[in-house]
């Protein structure tokens, strides 16, 4: 395209349909695997849109939860622009605002100039979307990898479950106790807010936490599809880990779907986490050899 008045500016919610159309329509898209849709982050800091007089011809979204971690929750850009026309100038605009940021007393990364650091990450799918990122400096952080269960109950030794722990649906009122788990858990660029659990909770077929003295020691939430299940979050306080509560609350989810002949379950995990790894591999789960990569930059 002959760029004319090409503009960049932050993208405000009266821009809902001109981006949901992008979406519809243009082929090249990057949608991050998500609890929330990408127009349900409009009104967030670190939303763009590139416009040519009136008309938005590409858009990205890239907000940051939790802090410090922005995600790129959307890349979508009409057939008019290359990808370079569309993303270069939003993620010139982009990455200048996050590394700006002023750094907050209760934040626990900040650069020697005083701004936060901030971790800019994407799952790529694509090759288009692989390209933009490799040759704007995002380096190859790790692989996803994503693997399914189709059915068959593992015979594993009840006795080595921990005396007292019970495994019970999760309740609204749980949320806080389950994030500040989340947050132990895992690290920072795969934390969940509590806004987000929130809103897995609400998408959920099956969430469940394995109580020990009053306790919440691990939590998994996994919602349904046509097929079966989605194990979208699994997880142990970190002291507690490797005392088979992962596994007490796996099995007790591949229970309740065959109960319900729900046979099928997936799960991504990193490739490099090898606490899941062989415990997925130990509940019957298999490598169906999908792989994602994720790329991040740090940027401040
Ligand atoms: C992954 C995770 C949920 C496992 O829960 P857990 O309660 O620690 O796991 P369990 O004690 O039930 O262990 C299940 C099996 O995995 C093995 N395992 C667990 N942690 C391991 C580790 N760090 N290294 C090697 N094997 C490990 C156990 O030996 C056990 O196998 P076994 O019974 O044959 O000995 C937990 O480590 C965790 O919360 N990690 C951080 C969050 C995360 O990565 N979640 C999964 C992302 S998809």
């Amino acid at each position: 395209m002959i760029a004319t008045d090409l503009a960049v500016r932050p993208a405000t919610r009266a821009d809902q349909h001109q981006i949901a159309e992008l979406m519809d329509f243009e082929e090249h898209l990057h949608r991050h695997l998500d609890w929330r849709a990408p127009l349900d982050w409009l009104g967030w800091p670190h939303y763009w849109v590139m416009e040519d007089r009136g008309r938005i011809l590409a858009a990205l979204a890239c907000p940051q939860d939790p802090p410090q971690v922005a995600w790129i929750r959307l890349f979508v850009h009409s057939i008019l622009l290359t990808p370079a026309e569309a993303w270069t100038p939003l993620w010139e605009t982009a990455r200048e605002a996050i590394a700006s940021i002023p750094a907050t007393l209760d934040l626990d990364r900040e650069s020697p100039q005083g701004v936060s650091v901030v971790t800019v990450a994407a799952i790529a799918v694509k090759p288009w979307f692989r390209t933009l990122l490799e040759t704007s400096g995002f380096v190859l952080h790790q692989n996803i990898v994503l693997l399914e269960w189709q059915g068959s109950l593992v015979n594993w030794d009840h006795r080595s479950r921990q005396d007292g722990l019970q495994v019970r649906r999760m309740a609204r009122q749980d949320l806080p106790e389950v994030a500040a788990l989340d947050a132990d858990a895992f690290d920072l660029l795969w934390r969940n807010s509590q806004e987000a659990l929130q809103k897995a909770f609400s998408q959920a077929l099956y969430a469940t936490v394995a109580v020990l003295d009053g306790r919440i020691r691990g939590y998994q939430i996994s919602t349904g599809n046509i097929s079966g299940g989605h194990l979208g979050r699994l997880a142990v306080w970190r002291d507690v880990q490797g005392h088979g509560i992962g596994r007490t609350l796996v099995s007790d989810l591949q229970t309740w779907l065959q109960a319900r002949h729900l046979d099928r379950l997936t799960v991504n995990t990193q490739a490099d986490n090898a606490a899941s790894l062989i415990l997925y591999q130990r509940m019957g789960f298999i490598k169906t050899g999908d792989v994602f990569p994720v790329y991040t930059s740090e940027l401040g």
